[in-house]
């Protein structure tokens, strides 16, 4: 058994109307979480690493875990850098093993963007690795004001991008935000559908990507703060939402703050109910069997990946 790319994936997932989850993980307990979660649901599964992962707990510490993740489940596992911020990143990550990698230009020009992906594009490519590209400016709250309509993934440029990129998936700004603050508190979400269905007619059978897909679970939320937490104005994406772009062209869906919310929440509620307890495999066992289970409610409701690998 070996990690796999997202190729086979994505084809799969784009054919049967479900999509991967791409779930960020940082120490054991998370990757235990996780798969355990896809094993006990049949589901294919991408574990993905930010530079901050990888920085904290060590590229090789996190590939040795993620290879004992594949021989321990024998489910299909891709390994994936998320948000990759240059060349040098990407290039550390396929040294050190991981079969996909985010190059995330969407902050620059978008000849800028074309041109720094095209080079990613070029070396991955030759190391036999898949490369996910980022066009468009995901919504969020700046200074209490909802990003405007205007940063939103344009399809003809999609079409434009990926035709000279030669990426082999697209991360696009419809409507999704990152973190537990999406939205003011009286914001209604919205995912703007007829965005992704003009790129899906216009890149038929091209895998679309969703970052800042939490759905920022309130009784989550609820728990950390009965637990001496102060998680304040949380709010996330509503799970039908994601369920209908999982259906669609959207191949892999990334949900971090989903996860830090369920083992927060786990972890405080040890050492809310039992105060004197100190050993760390009573708290973090918690947290781990906490993201098992929300893994799995996301197979269930949010992926519609549920024995994709029968
Ligand atoms: O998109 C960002 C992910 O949630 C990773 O967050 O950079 O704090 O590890 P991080
Ligand atoms: P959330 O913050 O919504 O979990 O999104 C995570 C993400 O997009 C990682 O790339
Ligand atoms: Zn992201």
């Amino acid at each position: 058994m070996a990690l796999v790319t997202t190729k086979e994936m994505f084809k799969k997932a784009y054919e049967g109307g479900y999509a991967i989850g791409a779930f960020n993980i940082n120490d054991m307990e998370i990757i235990q979480g996780v798969v355990n979660g896809a094993k006990a649901k049949n589901s294919a599964v991408i574990l993905q690493c930010s530079t901050g992962a990888l920085k904290y707990a060590g590229p090789k510490y996190l590939k040795a875990m993620v290879d004992a993740a594949v021989e321990e489940t024998g489910i299909d596992i891709a390994l994936h850098l998320d948000h990759g911020p240059d060349l040098a990143a990407v290039k550390l990550a396929i040294e050190a093993g991981f079969t996909s990698v985010m190059f995330d230009g969407s902050h620059h020009d978008y000849e800028e963007n074309v041109r720094l992906t095209k080079e990613v594009v070029e070396y991955a490519h030759a190391h036999g690795v898949v490369v996910e590209a980022e066009l468009g400016v995901l919504a969020g709250v700046e200074d209490d004001v909802v990003a405007a309509e205007h940063i939103y993934t344009d399809p003809e440029q999609a079409v434009d991008f990926v035709k000279r990129t030669g990426c082999d998936s697209l991360a696009i700004a419809i409507g999704t935000s990152h973190g537990a603050f999406k939205f003011p508190p009286s914001f209604k979400p919205q995912l703007r559908f007829d965005i992704l269905e003009k790129i899906q007619e216009k890149l038929p059978g091209f895998p679309i990507v969703l970052h800042g897909a939490s759905a920022v679970d309130p009784e989550a939320v609820a728990t950390c703060n009965q637990y001496g937490g102060a998680i304040k104005d949380a709010k996330g994406i509503p799970v039908d939402m994601l369920r209908k772009a999982s259906s669609m062209a959207v191949c892999k869906i990334n949900m971090d703050t989903d996860l830090r919310l369920a083992m927060t929440a786990a972890i405080r509620k040890v050492f809310g109910d039992t105060p004197a307890e100190f050993d760390p495999r009573k708290y973090l066992g918690a947290g781990k069997a906490a993201i098992q289970n929300v893994v799995e409610y996301k197979i269930e409701n949010v992926l519609g990946s549920v024995d994709s690998l029968k």
